[in-house]
Order: structure tokens, then sequence, then C-alpha cells
């Protein structure tokens, strides 16, 4: 069964052709990207309608490189899958739109994905996919959240953040930096330079004893950090940014800090989720699954605990078209996707609870 993947919730354009046929490991014949990252970065975050325009302008162009890869043409496809949300409503309308035009011109069905299962399915496109049940570590821009997960569409919500995202407690240090949107990548390439003893910043919630995050705190504690590191340099001409008087050491090592408080709080709570539920294999899926340092700590950790960690190919951590026709392709295989009769209207859900993805035929 061939799948086209759209992805069009936030700055990324994502198409992929994966073929997921019976119960052979799907394989992933095309994969094309457009970030937008570079026109958002003027604006240090990203603008809803510059995406959605973005979206329109690539998604066809980028389809038909992705069919060019895969060196088939557009009636080889099966069914198309489309990200339906959580994500920017007049973004995710473009990814939705395309997917069921061509579903309807085709006679070919859609298939709505959540954003999320999308990354959470993603390891299954690597070298060394994962098996049911394991635990999973969301974390990204938007997300984090710790799930049990026991089959396709069989999720259980363990903890999740009750504030900001981890990938957000990247992006707001980062931006009390002066480091450009995205921050994440960004702060991690500074704390490389850094020494994370230098200044400690909270781990929030570490000993709750519960499977929640908070990372709120820590940006306004960056934030005093930051206005204490800069007050204590000698008067000077005013600066743009309020890092700027800092010495590229200090930034250096706050970046670090803050690096392993997120890192800290995420392993160990991971640990914790696996104890919890007694499962041996954990998926780490989600932009901040990127970060090297989480997984060179998660990796000792389950190393020592004698669990499996596994994680998406690097490039198929972020946003991304692949994780998308994946799932699309997982839930038909599993007799969870729609049909034709749905009659391809696109509606899409920018606010989705992952928990409110009901595990029956014709969810979508
Ligand atoms: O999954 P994703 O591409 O988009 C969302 O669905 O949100 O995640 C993007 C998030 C951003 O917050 C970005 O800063 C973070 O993932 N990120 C990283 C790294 N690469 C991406 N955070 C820390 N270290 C990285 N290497
Ligand atoms: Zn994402």
């Amino acid at each position: 069964m061939l799948i086209l993947g759209i992805e069009s919730s936030c700055d990324e354009t994502g198409v992929a052709l994966v073929d997921a046929s019976g119960t052979d490991t799907p394989r992933l014949l095309g994969h094309a990207l457009h970030s937008q990252i570079e026109m958002h970065q003027a604006y240090g975050g990203v603008v809803p309608e510059l995406a959605s325009r973005d979206h329109i302008r690539r998604v066809l162009p980028l389809t038909d490189a992705v069919l060019a890869q895969a060196a088939l043409p557009l009636s080889a496809v099966d069914a198309v899958a489309y990200t339906r949300g959580p994500g920017l409503a007049g973004a995710l309308l473009v990814g939705s739109g395309v997917a069921c035009a061509l579903g309807f011109a085709l006679g070919k069905p859609v298939i709505g994905v959540h954003h999320l299962e999308g990354h959470l399915l993603s390891p299954f496109l690597s070298a060394d996919p994962p098996r049911f049940p394991f635990v999973a570590l969301l974390v990204s821009g938007g997300h984090s959240q710790l799930m049990r997960v026991d089959g396709v569409g069989r999720y259980e919500l363990l903890g999740e953040t009750i504030d900001d995202a981890a990938g957000e407690a990247f992006d707001k240090s980062a931006k009390l930096l002066g480091l450009p949107y995205p921050g994440g990548p960004a702060l991690a390439r500074l704390a490389q330079q850094g020494d994370p003893l230098v200044y400690r910043f909270p781990r929030p919630l570490l000993h709750s004893g519960d499977l929640d995050f908070s990372f709120a705190g820590l940006k306004t504690a960056v934030l005093t950090q930051v206005k204490r590191l800069a007050h204590a340099r000698p008067e000077g001409p005013a600066t743009p940014h309020l890092a700027d008087p800092l010495s590229a050491q200090q930034k250096a090592d706050v970046a670090a800090g803050v690096q392993a408080a997120i890192v800290e709080v995420l392993v160990k709570k991971s640990m914790a989720a696996v104890r919890r539920t007694g499962l041996r294999r954990l998926v780490v899926a989600g932009g901040v699954g990127a970060n090297a340092l989480l997984r060179e700590q998660l990796g000792a950790a389950c190393a020592q605990a004698g669990v499996r960690v596994h994680y998406p190919e690097l490039h198929l951590c972020t946003d991304n078209g692949a994780m998308i026709a994946l799932a699309g392709g997982m839930r038909a295989q599993a007799g969870l996707a729609g049909d034709e009769d749905q009659g391809y209207r696109f509606d899409v859900l920018p606010r989705w609870p992952l928990a409110d993805l009901a595990p029956v035929a014709g969810a979508v």
C-alpha cells in the first residue's frame, strides 16, 4: 500500500511516499521537506499567515519531487494521509485541502493523521524499529508527554507538561540569550562550549512523584540570571538585546546549564515511567529528540536499566511528511483509517488531544 503523506501543521512543509504493505517493515520511497525557518527568523518565531502562504507555494512542487524520487506516477498512490491537527489552523488547511483534492481526483481514500501520532510512530521507519508495547517520550515545540503505547491507536497518557513544552523551554531560553529561532538546536550548539555546573537552574517537578513536567519556571530563572550577569557588567551604551553585555563564555555556560536542567528532568521522568509501567522499551520522538545530550544521557540510563531505547532517524525527528505517511499507513493496516465515504470534507483540528484519538474504524 503506497501512502502519500503531507505535513503542514507549523513551519515545515513535508511530503513523503511510504510503502506500508502487509506485515513487511514500512519503507520510505521518497521524502522532501521545505523548512520555513529562514522566513520566520526575522520575526523571532512563526508567523501563522506567512506559514500558510508558504505551504501553498511548496506543497505541490514537493509532491512532484517525491514522486520523481520514487519514480512512480501519482496514480500509483493508494491513499493520501495528511496532518489533521493539532497545529496552526490555516497551515493545516493547506495540507488537508491538497490531500482531499488529490484523493478525490484519484478516487482514493484520505486519512487524517494526528501530528503526535506521526511523531510517536516515526521510529518504525528507522533501521532499529521498536516493537509494541513501549513507553514514548514525546518532546516537541508544543508538547511534552509520556505515553504508554500498546499498539496503533492504543495510547495512554502517563504524564505531560502542565505549562511550557520542553522545546518551548529550549526556544524561550535561547531567545533570552539572543540566539536565533528556533532556539533548541542553536542553544544545544552553544552549550557545547559551556560548563553546565557554573549556573544551576531549577529542575521543576523532579521529585513530584508523578510523571508531569513543568518548564515555565525555567525561562524566568534564565531571565533572572541573564539580567544579573548583564547588570554586573560595567555601564556601557544601551544594547539592543538584554544578553549583549554577557561574554561568549557566560552565554555558553547559561546555555549548558539550561540544557542540563531540561535533559535531567526528561531522563529522570522517562526512567520513572519505564519503572512504573514495567515496560522494557522506550521510544523518544519529536524535535527535542534530536538533542545529543538527551540521547547520550537517556542511552546511559537505559543501558543501566536494561531498557532498549529507540529513536527516529535524526532527519525524521523534527516535522516531516514521512511520519504522517507512515502513521496513515499503520492506521490503515490496523483497520483504523476512514475511507472514501468520508466525502473528502477537510475539517482540521488545531486543538486535538491525542487522548481523543478514537481507536475505532472510521475515526478519521
Ligand atoms: O517536533 P518539532 O519539529 O515541531 C513541533 O511539532 O513542535 O519540534 C520542534 C522543537 C523546537 O522547539 C526546537 O527548538 C526543538 O524541537 N529542537 C531541539 C533540537 N532540535 C530541535 N531542541 C533541543 N536540541 C535540539 N538539537
Ligand atoms: Zn512536531
